[in-house]
């Protein structure tokens, strides 16, 4: 098993290139499903998680060419088989954003369930309901879900969020492009690569608008054609850079960014006494020419504070005097990483849904495990800024997420070495 080896170290500096977003690429090649033709698609970063879609995807009966670095094309025409399987399923949550469009292309869709991340219960219940109000019929057993449109296919109908979940939205949003008549979704998610995907999809001839707000208008349309798109940047590995800039005490400058994307991010830091800054060719962060004052955050639905940039944020909190509470809202299991800091040193306390950083101890080496995506990211910020070597494993989570992770820290003065036990 390979890990990663941190030396803490002095301050970061230097530019890095933000790649395409890994949760906005997901969602655009599942929705390549949906087309007759082939598409498109461009900024494809470099990861796991991609890999496991192109398997999805191939094994749907697609066709998935790698025509240069970073591009995709994607040739769903003849899709013959709309089963995923549970090997490949189960390896990654976003498995279960295939059941939409296979349901509106195909009229059926069977899907293992998903794995991913273990944050928390993630149900579907929700995808669920949106597929039932537009007239799917859906059997749901432990470890799959069976969908099935009546004999005139899906119906358009208004479907009520409980949660504005990020995956149900982009689900009913992608079976409702090909349903009769128009389908409202009402606390919908906003976040960006909810947009990204549906300006894929209205390049695709589909009809949707208010995408980005709460209440996203899908009117249906008889089929969809090929197109072209550019992948979105990715605004949690923008923020993560933002906080090794912070972490550290260090200046980056970092490219291919969108401000608006990391506007609380950078808020929340700049309340801190890290200076945010967009110039010219990129976002500027600087977390070395101030003294640090500590903060609370609270994660929300997008436009509040991402739970994805948690994790990465109170890392960076143990390192700032003073105490702040860090308050999860999104996910109910999100705080696996504080033993972990723990273990570093660090002194932080939760009580439920609520975490109690008292910041400022210097942080130490240790052996820690990354639990989840996010949670990798952050040990290796907090080993960054400790005093000798800190060991990382259960790395593959890590690289299911960030294109070329080591390599970008390195090229920022990082020492971090990737290993194989
Ligand atoms: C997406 C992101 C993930 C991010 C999350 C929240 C992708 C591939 N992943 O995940 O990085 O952390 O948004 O910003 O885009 N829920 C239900 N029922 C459902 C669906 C969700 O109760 O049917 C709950 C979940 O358990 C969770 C909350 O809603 O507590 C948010 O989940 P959701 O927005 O769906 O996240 P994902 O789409 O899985």
């Amino acid at each position: 098993m390979a890990k990663y080896l941190v030396q803490g170290g002095g301050p970061l500096s230097g530019e890095v290139q933000i790649s395409g977003a890994k949760n906005a690429v997901l969602p655009l090649m599942a929705a390549s499903l949906l087309a007759e033709e082939k598409c498109q698609i461009t900024d494809v970063p470099r990861l796991l998680d991609v890999d496991v879609m192109c398997e999805i995807l191939d094994s749907l009966g697609g066709k998935i060419e790698r025509t240069a670095p970073g591009e995709l094309v994607l040739d769903m025409s003849a899709i013959d088989k709309p089963v995923a399987e549970y090997e490949l399923a189960s390896r990654m949550r976003a498995s279960f954003l295939v059941m939409g469009p296979l349901l509106a292309r195909k009229g059926y869709a069977k899907v293992y369930m998903p794995g991913g991340c273990t944050i928390g219960a993630r149900p579907v219940d929700l995808h669920l309901k949106g597929f039932e109000a537009l007239g799917a019929e859906i059997i749901a057993k432990d470890d799959y879900v069976e969908a099935t449109a009546g004999p005139d296919g899906l119906k358009g109908a208004s479907v009520y969020l409980d949660f504005p979940s990020v995956g149900a939205t982009e689900n009913i949003m992608m079976a409702a492009v090909l349903a009769h008549g128009t389908t409202y979704i009402e606390n919908a998610a906003e976040e960006p690569e909810i947009v990204d995907l549906a300006n894929f999809l209205n390049k695709m001839g589909a009809s949707i608008k208010g995408a980005g707000t709460d209440l996203v208008k899908i009117e249906g349309v008889k089929t969809l054609h090929g197109a072209h798109h550019t992948v979105i940047p990715d605004r949690i590995e923008t923020g993560t850079f933002m906080l090794a800039a912070a972490i550290t005490r260090g200046e980056i400058l970092i490219h291919n960014i969108v401000p608006d994307h990391v506007r609380p991010i950078a808020a929340k830091l700049r309340e801190c006494g890290v200076t945010v800054e967009l110039a010219d060719e990129g976002l500027y962060v600087n977390g070395g020419d101030r003294p640090l004052v500590a903060t609370d955050i609270k994660t929300l639905p997008y436009p509040g504070f991402p739970t994805d940039i948690q994790s990465p944020f109170m890392s960076f909190l143990t390192t700032v005097n003073g105490a702040s509470r860090v308050i999860e809202t999104v996910f109910e299991n999100r705080f696996m990483h504080v033993a972990e800091l723990n273990r570093m040193g660090a002194n932080i306390r939760i009580e439920g849904h609520r975490a109690f950083v008292q910041g400022g101890k210097k942080l130490r080496g240790s052996r820690v495990m990354a639990t989840d995506l996010r949670a990798g990211a952050a040990l290796v910020l907090a080993g960054l800024a400790a005093e000798g070597t800190t060991e990382v494993s259960e790395i593959y989570h890590i690289e299911r997420g960030y294109e070329d992770f080591v390599g970008k820290f390195r090229a920022l003065g990082a020492n971090i070495l990737r290993v194989e036990d």
